[in-house]
């Protein structure tokens, strides 16, 4: 079973890399932007003749949030053009997708877990981009599996994990917000989800939610970072309003996981626990 995965050297990335050695019947084959450029449909084209993979993980995207919303152009490439690519060259090569998309498609105003059938309204550039992929693959490709998830963190790339752990380097205090509510989401864990879909060899295709289980704010995921490692930081809650950003965040993005564990009988880990066993 060949699995191609795109976007290697991101997180989720490196995440898959990280499990690859414990799934030795799998073939998988890692490429960086530099050797597949996801917005180059010859380039995607060659890639699937050359590899003729079953399965694809699109771990490539444009995920600076904020950033999207001066460079809209730049995230539609990646975000839209690119899963279309992706799209087209696994319908030529019946190849199964696996795209990963966003709880940034809602706009945070329910206040019950979010359901793979919620309609979504993104507030912004990024979100909206990752929704308008997940439409694209829809319309091209029938063998797809989009994953929603939410708030990912590693030992690997730049998440809010990293960035709490090297601001607390640099300062006494620090203030993060505590009005935003959602659940990380290890990307080992999302990864390990990615190859049990795999592995299941189902053929349900659609759209899944995955994130750890629970729920928090910022400001509760930034106290659990300092307490499993012991730095003792003056930690400021502050609302939303108080750290203005050019995107607007949803203030509330937990995922409903029942069909995921339904479908495949996957076991999620509470996100305290699973960010305790990323530090050990
Ligand atoms: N991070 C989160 O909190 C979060 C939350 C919800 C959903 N997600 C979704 O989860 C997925 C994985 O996210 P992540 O955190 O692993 O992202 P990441 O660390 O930012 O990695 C994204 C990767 O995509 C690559 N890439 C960018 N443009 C590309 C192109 N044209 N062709 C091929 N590769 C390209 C980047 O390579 P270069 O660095 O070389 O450009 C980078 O390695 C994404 O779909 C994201 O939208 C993430």
């Amino acid at each position: 079973m060949v699995v191609l995965v795109t976007g290697s050297k991101g997180q989720l990335g490196q995440s898959l890399q990280f499990i690859a050695p414990n799934y030795p019947e799998l073939d998988f084959i890692f490429c960086s932007s530099q050797e597949l450029d996801i917005t180059d449909l010859d380039n995607c084209l060659a890639t699937f003749s050359k590899y003729k993979p079953d399965y694809c993980i699109n771990a490539a995207a444009y995920t600076a949030v904020d950033k999207a919303e001066s460079e809209p152009e730049k995230a539609h490439l990646i975000n839209v053009v690119g899963a279309q690519n992706l799209a087209k060259s696994c319908k030529e090569h019946h190849t199964i997708l696996l795209h990963i998309s966003t709880d940034f498609v809602f706009d945070g105003t329910k206040t019950t877990p979010y359901l793979e059938t919620d309609i979504p309204n993104p507030t912004g550039i990024y979100g909206q981009t990752k929704w308008d992929g997940e439409k694209a693959i829809q319309q091209i490709l029938e063998k797809h599996f989009i994953i929603r998830t939410s708030w990912v963190y590693s030992q690997f790339g730049n998440n809010f994990m990293k960035t709490m752990l090297r601001l607390a380097t640099e300062r006494d205090t620090l203030s993060v917000v505590n009005d935003q509510i959602g659940t990380p989401t290890n990307a080992v864990d999302l990864a390990e989800a990615l190859v049990a879909i795999i592995k299941s060899n189902q053929n349900t295709f659609g759209i899944y939610n995955f994130s750890n289980e629970g729920q928090c704010s910022w400001y509760d995921f930034a106290k659990k970072i300092f307490e499993f490692n012991n730095i003792s930081i003056n930690l400021q809650l502050i609302p939303t309003s108080s750290y203005p950003t050019p995107a607007k965040r949803p203030a509330y993005s937990v995922l409903d996981k029942s069909k995921i564990k339904y479908q495949f009988g996957i076991v999620i880990a509470n996100w305290e626990e699973s960010l305790l066993r990323s530090f050990t």
